[in-house]
């Protein structure tokens, strides 16, 4: 199947996806995809119907559905830690089907995320009503430490639900620079500030370092601190260590991987921000979009096909990045959040055996939302020799009917950049449009070639009808089984990340030297004399 791709590669490489458009007008919708509101939009690539057939093939030769419904009832295929992967029974509490037992290890998975939502809805609805902790002064502001998937997901949706957020003010602290936390916390009162701290392992370096500020940051304000910390995590023994009672604890269990946790107490500053019936709604929008997933047939399968166009561009056409440009601004953290999602998960050398991966592994994804983006790394887009398909994504309405001529010119130009890429400006167009202007022949020959376009490059886009919670769970279930399709395609274990291993313990070991101790015997040249230079540089 791989090489027959090649081959229509090879084929197909210099055809016209304009003209493919011009000549075959049905081409925009059959070559889309509409499921539970969310339009999406692959015409603008070289893709034709064999392609698409045979890249179909290609998902179900790798045991697509196969993986798919091993995920989804529960068996461990993250198979270098033995576990299972299920995300999706988190949203399974709101989706409104089944949601019978799912059990992993004797336990029922379902039964147990069900006992922690009840009590996470409480501590939100107390918390939004100034009922808790009952003693204190209302809480005004949620600080949540965390860092990866716990910072990402619920920085991200909050953003995103910006409109609907009328609780607490929520602020995020992730860095290990003692900047992130100075700032986040200058100005807010320990009396009134609960921190959330978030971690799967609770031993992640940066988030204790973190959560240890924060509490000294308490004591100094507050009379009893302990009670104005929160913890989420799979590792009670830890939080007991820090001293986090376990009534102030959130648990879960190891079948949710960080990148994919949001849906759980790891989403718990978003659903105190904008409440928990909107929560529910961002849960009911996974949970469709999961359903769809689980049923539609492979070609009319959206995480399906954004995978299936994603591995075209990636390993045929050699296109090794793909920008993701969201023209609604609070979105904002979307390519960060896809970052992680994609790159932690298929950005990998071996296959689930060991053995070197066959077609490598995913893509370096990133973006910025529009219209930012196009004052920044379009000229590249557009002129540079790279070719980088690009994803956009934009809602037909904004949140603010006010401000409706704002979202009018915002979508008019994500619809304009596709059409740029799409169309180009030949040479002589561009000469034609220089004398137009009133420059002479001269100058107009001299200027073309700089303002020459070459076109024909391939995008994807995206449409919802408006980003409510419902239709943000829908696109971050649908990018989540994106990758997963992705990886079941190239043959890699998409839940495990040993790549992030080496630098944390590295970066342990070099902490003690930095700190002014002896350089370790071993260390290499170059990081001793930077490490040196640092100590000049302190001194002076
Ligand atoms: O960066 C590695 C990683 O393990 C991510 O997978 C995870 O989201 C992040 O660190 C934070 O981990 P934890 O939630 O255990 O603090």
């Amino acid at each position: 199947m791989w090489q027959k791709l090649r081959a229509i590669e090879a084929q197909t490489r210099n055809r016209s996806i304009a003209e493919s458009l011009f000549c075959a007008p049905d081409r925009a919708s059959d070559f889309s995809l509409c499921v539970d509101g969310i339009l999406f939009d692959y015409s603008k690539t070289n893709i034709d119907d064999e392609t698409r057939k045979t890249l179909v093939s290609l998902a179900e030769k790798a045991g697509v559905k196969e993986r798919r419904d091993a995920m989804l009832r529960g068996d461990k295929i993250n198979k270098t830690e033995g576990r299972a992967v299920l995300h999706t029974a988190l949203r399974a509490l709101e989706g409104g089907g089944e949601d019978g037992a799912i059990m992993v290890d004797g336990e029922d998975v379902i039964a147990q995320a069900r006992l922690t939502y009840e009590r996470l809805k409480t501590f939100a609805r107390d918390l939004r009503s100034g009922d808790w902790p009952g003693k204190g002064r209302r809480i005004t502001d949620v600080v949540n430490i965390g860092i990866g998937g716990s910072d990402l997901g619920p920085a991200m949706a909050l953003r995103a639900l910006g409109p609907y957020a009328d609780g607490p003010r929520c602020h995020f602290v992730s860095n290990v620079d003692g900047a992130d936390l100075r700032d986040t916390l200058h100005g807010l009162d320990p009396q009134t500030t609960l921190i959330i701290v978030a971690s799967k392992t609770f031993t992640t370096l940066e988030t204790m370092m973190n959560a240890r500020g924060a509490l000294a940051w308490l004591e100094q304000g507050c009379d009893a601190p302990m009670d104005q910390m929160v913890a989420i995590s799979s590792a009670p023994d830890e939080t007991d260590r820090f001293g986090i009672k376990r009534e102030n604890v959130f648990g879960f269990g190891d079948y949710i991987g960080g990148r994919y946790s949001i849906w759980g107490p790891v989403g718990l500053a978003v659903m105190v921000a904008v409440g928990p019936e909107n929560a529910a709604a961002f849960l009911r929008g996974g949970a469709a979009m999961d359903a769809h997933f689980a049923t539609a047939p492979l070609d009319e399968n959206m995480p399906v096909l954004l995978a299936l166009v994603g591995l075209w561009h990636q390993k045929f056409c050699g296109y090794p990045t793909r920008a993701v440009i969201p023209y609604e601004h609070r979105l904002a953290r979307l390519p960060a959040y896809l970052q992680q999602l994609e790159m932690e998960s298929n950005g990998k050398s071996v296959a689930m055996d060991g053995s070197p991966l066959a077609h490598g592994g995913g893509p370096v994804v990133w973006g910025e939302p529009g219209t930012n983006g196009q004052h920044a790394f379009f000229q590249l887009i557009h002129q540079g020799q790279d070719v980088v398909p690009c994803e956009f994504l934009v809602g037909a309405e904004g949140h603010e009917p006010d401000l409706r001529a704002h979202h009018d010119a915002l979508v008019a130009n994500c619809l304009a950049q596709s059409e740029a890429l799409l169309q180009g400006r030949g040479l002589e167009a561009a000469r034609n449009s220089l004398i137009s202007k009133g420059y002479s022949r001269h100058d107009a020959e001299r200027l073309a070639p700089h303002k020459v376009f070459a076109g024909n490059r391939p995008s994807t886009t995206l449409v919802y009808p408006k980003l409510t919670p419902y239709v943000l769970g829908q696109i971050i279930a649908l990018y989540e089984h994106r990758v997963f399709v992705e990886g079941v395609i190239l043959g890699l274990n998409s839940f495990d990340q040993w790549g992030v291993a080496l630098g944390k313990e590295l970066a342990d070991g070099l902490i003690p030297a930095v700190a002014g101790g002896d350089l370790p015997e071993d260390i290499n040249g170059s990081t001793g004399a930077l490490l040196r230079y640092i100590h000049v540089c302190r001194k002076a």
